[in-house]
């Protein structure tokens, strides 16, 4: 499958179920982190017009910017610093319905406003974070939360 179908619907549960399955099949079979990663930022981009989809991979002592879509980001992060950091430091998913109210959180574009960073956890480790970014206030809920935590778990699935 190389072509999304996108669902033509302002119903973001409908879009989640639907796209859901296909990212489970574009990322299924293929044990290349940075390749799943690359089509997971794409296809989420595509499907839902977020400001900023990207990862950041937890290595040589900081998360360092890996495969997103949208502008030029922060190429590294602390361990402890900014939205990321939080969700890598506590293994936990981060919802930021206003940026401007995180402490510390680190503002690679001046346009986001919201933000949903979930931690991708393998062996018991955080290994990475899938960061998403929305130029409006309060995008992220529980029904993101929901179906990226189900994204997350079939990349991981995939690693090896
Ligand atoms: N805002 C994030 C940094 C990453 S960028 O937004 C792409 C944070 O506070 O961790």
């Amino acid at each position: 499958m190389e072509t999304l179908i996108i669902p033509r619907t302002e119903c973001k549960e409908i879009k989640y179920q639907l796209v859901l399955p296909q990212i489970k099949s574009l990322v299924a079979g293929e044990p290349d982190l940075i390749a799943n990663m690359a089509n997971v930022s794409a296809a989420l981009r595509e499907t839902f017009g977020f400001w900023w989809v990207g990862f950041y991979l937890a290595k040589s002592g900081s998360l360092v910017l890996g495969p997103f879509q949208g502008p030029i980001a922060c190429t590294r992060i602390p361990f402890h610093k900014g939205v990321c950091g939080a969700a890598y430091s506590k293994a936990k998913t981060m919802v930021v319905p206003d940026v401007d109210a995180f402490p510390g959180h680190i503002a690679c574009s001046a346009a986001t406003r919201s933000e949903i960073v979930l931690p991708g956890v393998k062996d018991g480790k955080v290994a990475w974070v899938l960061d998403i970014d929305s130029e409006h206030l309060d995008t992220f809920d529980e029904t993101d939360e929901r179906y990226l935590s189900k994204v997350v778990e079939a990349m991981v699935a995939e690693m090896v």
